[in-house]
């Protein structure tokens, strides 16, 4: 059954009238021929001038009688406004570089329009194709080994599903060893203590660690001994000047891993020796002390916070970095510190991650290594422009190449730097009412959305358009809505038990 028929406009936005009786929706997808439309505006038109319009609209609502000269249906009606999105040649997805038959007819898609999509290896699955806010059963995979290392960015405005969607990927990924996860959680939401998460799993057993300031049964102790600490952890991370900077490698080349105890117990007549000024070594005491909660007294320091130790945990770092390099997910429970401390810690073991894949790399090891993504929430944190040079500043920009990529979650994606933007080669968009946010995201797009705006702006909870440099084109999907999702595999499952 037609709904609309093609009556005009260009390559990039077709124009469409729509039948009477139907409704097209903002996003809705229609086909013609062997070609997939989304809708990208709508707007009303008439047969009529301006001046007859109005004048009609006038004696109807002032209870003149209505003087009809054609049926209402075929003198006005609704435009919509559409772009081709793919065209399906010989069973593959191609860019759509024709026009569809003009006066051609429109009709909704259904679910065999996408025969032609394939389950790529390596797997992911992000959600269900959508059309407008009608979802099909048609569901959609990514190569999740090339995504997770070319990064994956997650930007929308608050409540419209980012936290969802993580963990949908990672309930996905828990089973797949082709990439292990580093899950940095603020908000101590993707484990599920209290309610359905990861742990639920079936195989969280053996693929899922968690730590926690305050662990569970079954979880483990977050606690970094300062041992491990190097100067270059704090860059990006503890504002320091350029003085308080060369102090720090100084003593790091002085004393080695003793570098931070040698500095906070320091006298004034070693620190004139490395060239160090009174001020800048109070200071970087001050602020060291401050940060790592640490208190020094009679020439020894001790820790005073329960997450930088001097005593035991001396594995913990290489732990996490074994597990996740077995492809194993580990979660960060950060929840119950401050952002320093956080961002401190998540940038401790991803330098070692990074610099472990480095070497595999060089030594030609990488292939047999599992891809890592590191998930971190409110990315601007780190990759701002504020932020400085840090570990994942430099993951963004030449991770790839060593299999460590981002998943950058984000409300503000016009914080981050164009360039790295534009490094983010999967972006899974969900609603932004904010329309400099929608530009930066678009304008760094791997498809282009530039006519996409609106659509973005009318994306409603776990709505979202996959664009991808790994995807065809930019797909419309629904996500599932997580607890939804575990629900329905168990019963699956009881199911399977059933009959099996
Ligand atoms: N795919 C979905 N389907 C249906 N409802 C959803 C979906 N995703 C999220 N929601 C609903 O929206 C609420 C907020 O989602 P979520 O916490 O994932 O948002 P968020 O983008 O992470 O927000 P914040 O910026 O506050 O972290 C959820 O509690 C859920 O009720
Ligand atoms: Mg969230």
């Amino acid at each position: 059954m037609p709904i609309g028929q093609i009556v005009g406009g260009e390559y990039g936005e077709v124009l469409i009238r729509q039948k009477s009786g139907e409704t097209i929706e903002i996003g809705d997808l229609l086909s013609i021929e062997d070609v997939i439309l989304q809708i990208l505006d709508l707007e009303y038109g008439s047969l009529l001038e301006q001046n007859d319009i109005e004048r009609m609209s006038g004696m109807e609502l002032e209870g003149y009688e209505e003087t009809s000269l054609m049926e209402e249906e075929i003198r006005n009606y609704i435009y919509a406004k559409a772009k081709p999105l793919v065209r399906i040649k010989d069973g593959k997805a191609r860019i759509p570089k024709v026009l569809p038959s003009f006066f051609g007819n429109l009709e909704r898609v259904s679910q065999e329009d996408f025969d032609f999509l394939e389950e790529p290896e390596n797997s992911l699955y992000l959600g269900k194709v959508r059309s407008g806010s009608q979802v099909l059963n048609v569901p959609i995979h990514i190569n999740g080994k090339e995504a997770l290392s070319h990064h994956i960015m997650i930007p929308a405005t608050t409540g419209r599903g980012k936290s969802n969607l993580v963990k949908v990927m990672l309930w996905h990924l828990i089973p797949k060893e082709y990439a292990g996860l580093l899950v940095i959680d603020p908000h101590d939401e993707y484990y599920g203590r209290n309610e359905v998460g990861a742990k639920d799993h079936p195989e969280a057993g053996k693929k899922v660690d968690y730590y926690s300031t305050n662990p569970p049964a079954g979880g483990y102790q977050l606690r970094i001994n300062l041992s491990i600490l190097k100067p270059w952890n704090l860059q990006g991370i503890v504002e320091l000047s350029e003085a308080q900077s060369q102090a720090l490698y100084v003593y790091y080349s002085q004393h080695g891993k003793n570098w931070l105890e040698a500095l906070l117990t320091s006298d004034q007549e070693e620190a004139d020796m490395h060239g160090v000024r009174e001020t800048t070594l109070d200071a970087l005491k001050r602020k060291l002390k401050l940060t790592f909660d640490l208190s020094v007294k009679t020439g020894e320091v001790r820790a005073r916070g329960n997450i930088f130790v001097n005593q035991g945990s001396e594995s913990l770092v290489k732990d996490i970095v074994d597990a996740i390099e077995e492809g194993k997910k580990v979660i960060l429970d950060t929840s119950s510190m401050p952002e320093n401390k956080e961002l401190l810690i998540a940038g401790i073991i991803t330098d070692r991650i990074f610099k472990n894949y480095k070497d595999y790399k060089e030594k030609g090891e990488l292939e047999e290594k599992p891809t890592v993504g590191i998930v971190i929430e409110e990315a601007p944190r780190v990759l701002g422009d504020r932020a400085g040079r840090n570990v994942f500043h430099q993951i963004a920009r030449e991770g790839r190449k060593f299999r460590v990529g981002l998943v950058a979650i984000t409300q503000l994606s016009s914080m981050i730097p164009r360039e790295i933007l534009a490094n983010m080669n999967t972006k899974i968009i969900l609603g932004n009412e904010m329309k400099s946010e929608r530009d930066a995201i678009i304008g760094s797009a791997a498809q282009d959305l530039s006519k996409d705006s609106k659509n973005i702006a009318s994306l409603d909870k776990g709505e979202a358009i996959v664009s991808s440099i790994f995807t065809k084109f930019a797909v419309p999907i629904k996500i599932d809505l997580f607890e939804d999702m575990v629900e329905e595999e168990r019963g699956e499952d009881k199911k399977l038990e059933f009959f099996g």
